[in-house]
């Protein structure tokens, strides 16, 4: 695992005067001190809900957002508050807590928890902060504890939550009404999943359809190869509106268009709403069909779970599908080919296409045979949300031998960077006087319409 020194990679397509800035998130920075000025809309304080619904009820159909919903503070709140907080969220992947006492971070809104694994070999989300006066637990992003220690006068927590140690707190007090406070927490083939809810929605349901797509690509046996980190400077609303459809592909995205068919579909009927369907208008259109039902039978054959729907079951939250890449195409690079010789999972064919999960509101993957790369979305303000875009291996892939990350990182680099772009562009776009909502293309944005549809029906839930 090593971050990228600059000089190597030219990604020519991101302007310089981009607002986007890519770090290494292996630069071991604390949390503690990058605070800004979004602060005081991270707190849990009174929402004022007449405005906000006034906000949700300007909403027309099928056209884009009224600019409230992009830009202002107590939207943002009712979004933590409504969606953040009682959806499941992906956190990260068992890998990074793989021994016991390895733990990472994952803060949201006014929230922050530690994920970490037990002596018993139990993986949980705590809350950070201490039960003593409330103090942060821990402030760096990953590590490896024994014991969680807290920084002001040293009450000792066990990996499994419990307080074992503290001082001077007389005969009475009885530690074991003081352990740390835990999260929800659920594990689908090696991916993390929490939630700060009471009562989340339920999993199993999303578990069934995830767990056969997610399994044979063994992230339970993986590795992180590089992780970017960046701040857009959009609404998170805008982030995952722009992840929703692929009007803006064949425009934005030169590159991604040459391995897949996704620009090759289009929603039928009236307002998109009779379902994704090869393009009737495609000359190839019988080439792809075809295409794609060899590559179905094929990968039944090979005992695979191949589910061509991409649609999100129910109108909820989460979907999984296997689509097939472009003929010659083995992976997302590129040039179609590998980009790490050491297969996921137990593959040993290269042509596996591409395994696909996505889960409102912060989660999207593309898995191959040889790497997967993931998107986590985080909230920070009405308007930046932190990406983390993680490229995954197999464990025993080595760095120079099995992988080039000179090779294996331009794809998806470029393809997230034109994105954040487009999402800024719109951000900007949207805080002028003269934005009004705009009519949406009911052949190509009907998936952007059902996003926007399971948002609202969420955020105006106010009983939980
Ligand atoms: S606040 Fe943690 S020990 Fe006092
Ligand atoms: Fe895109």
């Amino acid at each position: 695992m090593r971050s990228l020194a600059s000089p190597l990679f030219k990604f020519s397509s991101l302007p310089s005067s981009s607002r986007v800035t890519a770090k290494s998130v292996f630069q071991g920075y604390t949390n503690t001190f990058k605070r800004n000025a979004s602060m005081d809309v991270r707190h849990s304080t009174p929402i004022n809900r007449e405005y906000v619904s006034s906000v949700f009820a300007k909403r027309k159909p099928h056209y884009s957002n009224p600019q409230e919903m992009y830009l202002s503070e107590e939207v943002y709140k009712a979004d933590i508050r409504n969606i953040w907080k009682q959806s499941w969220l992906f956190a990260g992947y068992t890998f990074q807590v793989a021994k016991p006492g390895a733990f990472f971070t994952y803060e949201v809104g006014n929230e922050s928890l530690i994920i970490i694994k037990g002596k018993d070999q139990k993986i949980r989300a705590f809350y950070n902060l201490c039960r003593h006066r409330g103090s942060r637990l821990c402030s760096a992003e990953s590590g490896h504890r024994s014991k969680l220690v807290c920084p002001y006068h040293g009450w000792t927590y066990t990996s499994e939550g419990a307080l074992e140690k503290a001082k001077a707190m007389g005969d009475d007090f009885d530690p074991s009404k003081w352990g740390l406070h835990e999260a929800q927490l659920r594990e689908v083939g090696g991916l993390i999943f929490i939630s700060f809810a009471k009562n989340p929605p339920a999993f199993q349901e999303a578990y069934d359809v995830m767990y056969p797509e997610i399994k044979p690509h063994g992230f339970d046996q993986a590795k992180i190869a590089h992780q970017e980190s960046y701040d857009i400077k959009a609404n998170w609303k805008l982030v995952y509106e722009n992840n929703r459809e692929c009007y803006h592909c064949s425009i934005a995205h030169p590159e991604y268009i040459r391995s897949n068919y996704d620009t090759s579909f289009v929603y039928a009927g009236p307002d998109g709403k009779d379902g994704r369907i090869i393009d009737p208008e495609n000359p190839k259109k019988s080439e792809i069909e075809q295409r794609m039902a060899e590559e179905n039978e094929r990968w039944k054959t090979l005992g695979l779970h191949a589910s061509p729907d991409s649609s999100f079951p129910g109108a909820g939250w989460y979907r999984a599908s296997r689509t097939p890449l472009r003929k010659g195409w083995v992976t997302e690079s590129l040039d179609g080919q590998l980009v790490c010789n050491k297969l996921m999972g137990n593959f040993k064919d290269q042509d596996m296409g591409s395994a696909r999960v996505h889960v409102l509101p912060n989660f999207w993957i593309h898995a191959s045979s040889d790497h997967a790369v993931g998107t986590r979305l985080t909230p920070v303000s009405p308007n930046l949300t932190k990406a983390h875009v993680t490229w995954i291996v197999h464990k025993d892939a080595e760095d120079g031998k099995d992988y080039q990350l000179d090779k294996m990182l331009p794809f998806w680099k470029l393809t997230s960077e034109q994105d954040w772009k487009l999402c800024e562009n719109n951000q900007l776009g949207v805080e002028s006087d003269k934005y009004e909502p705009g009519p949406f293309s009911a052949s190509k944005e009907a998936g952007l319409e059902k996003f926007i549809n399971w948002y609202l029906k969420n955020v105006q839930k106010w009983d939980h």
